[in-house]
């Protein structure tokens, strides 16, 4: 058995390499000067309130921007990019774009972009360090960005969500429990708003050497891979979509609720604006009931499906991070899940901007 971190740290202290925690995991080495950005630690105001943004009968305008984007990219893909598609189904590296440099026409090239390649991986962005004004502004074009109602954002700028861990902040441990056997948990980012999130940003500010990817499912492979027959049945089906359990937890933890929690029902097969791709809609964070059926049926279908999107691993990717690197996703079409398959002494670090898109169809 692996001895405990403290009896290798106090009888062979230089050998830092060799450091274990109890699980396994390796040990940060390096002493812990803070996190690089600390503007961007996570702000939790219990006195914060939003208004309702999604109440029946109102809505956002919206109109996806790469509807009028020049399909050829020229503003995007200049001669000196390079691409390295991850899979044939979703995910691509993009080297040589300077996503905070791209004009109002290469940002439109780039929501088709992702729509059309689902999830993208700028390198050697400079993008965290553009300051939260210029951050802002480049993912309002996107669309008007959602407030999370319990993460933690960003003092003075609630558009941020922050995703952070550290070894007094293990949030993924309060999120999930301990008992889990994986911390799997496939989701589509706040799909219990009426108008859930379109093209979705995230820029690393500490990671981990390894571990802490990102997965991602394309959830328009997820529907082509059924049959013809079985997509005549969806077809028309709605489900339920909550935001409940997200805001109990919060409540639970002694977190904010800074709006009360939405509900909105989303054709489980929706249809992108942009490439009039059918994507499956349902994701085991927040759908909860297909409309129309007894429980049983209900979650039958759904368990069936959620089984389907996890174990497809034939159109999975994982996004890895570098210092510097920005994701671009399309969230109408994919769900993803963090690992947190590293040790807490590692800091992790990063930040999503979460422009919401149309009401799906
Ligand atoms: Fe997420």
């Amino acid at each position: 058995m692996a001895p405990s971190v403290a009896e290798i740290q106090s009888n062979d202290s230089h050998k830092v390499e060799n450091v274990v925690t109890k699980q396994g995991l390796p040990v940060n080495p390096v002493e812990d000067k803070g996190p690089s950005y600390p503007f961007y630690v996570p702000y939790f105001d219990l006195t914060e309130k939003f208004p309702p943004t999604e109440v029946l009968g109102q809505s956002i305008e919206f109109s996806d921007v790469g509807l009028r984007a020049n399909p050829a990219k020229p503003n995007l893909l200049t001669p000196d990019v390079k691409l390295h598609h991850l899979s044939p189904y979703l995910g691509t590296e993009v080297h040589g774009v300077q996503l905070s440099q791209l004009s109002k026409e290469g940002l439109d090239e780039l929501a088709l972009f992702a729509a059309e390649r689902k999830v993208l991986l700028f390198r050697d962005q400079d993008f965290k360090d553009i300051g939260p004004d210029r951050q802002i502004e480049i993912a309002r074009h996107f669309g008007h960005i959602q407030r999370h109602p319990t993460s933690g954002n960003v003092k003075g700028y609630p558009d941020f969500h922050v995703v952070y861990r550290d070894a007094q902040h293990d949030f993924f441990k309060d999120y999930l429990g301990s008992d889990r056997i994986n911390h799997t948990s496939w989701h589509s980012d706040v799909s219990y708003e009426r108008q859930p999130a379109g093209t979705t940003f995230f820029f690393i500010l500490d990671q981990p050497e390894t571990g802490g990817d990102t997965l991602f499912a394309s959830q328009v492979e997820a529907y082509n891979r059924l049959s013809t027959e079985f997509q005549k049945r969806l077809e028309g089906l709605k489900a339920i979509h909550s935001g409940v359990a997200q805001v109990e937890l919060s409540q639970r933890l002694g977190g904010p609720v800074r709006r009360q929690p939405v509900e909105f029902e989303h054709p489980i097969v929706r249809t992108h604006p942009v490439t009039g791709e059918k994507a499956l809609y349902i994701n085991q964070g927040f759908t909860r009931r297909i409309v129309g059926f007894k429980q049983e049926e209900s979650d039958f279908l759904l368990k069936f499906l959620f089984d389907h999107i996890a174990k497809g691993a034939d159109f999975h990717i994982r996004a890895t991070y570098q210092p510097g690197t920005v994701v671009v996703w399309d969230n109408r079409v994919t769900v993803h899940s963090a690992t947190p398959d590293f040790s807490p002494t590692f800091r992790r670090h990063a930040v999503r901007l979460t422009p919401q898109a149309e009401i799906p169809a």
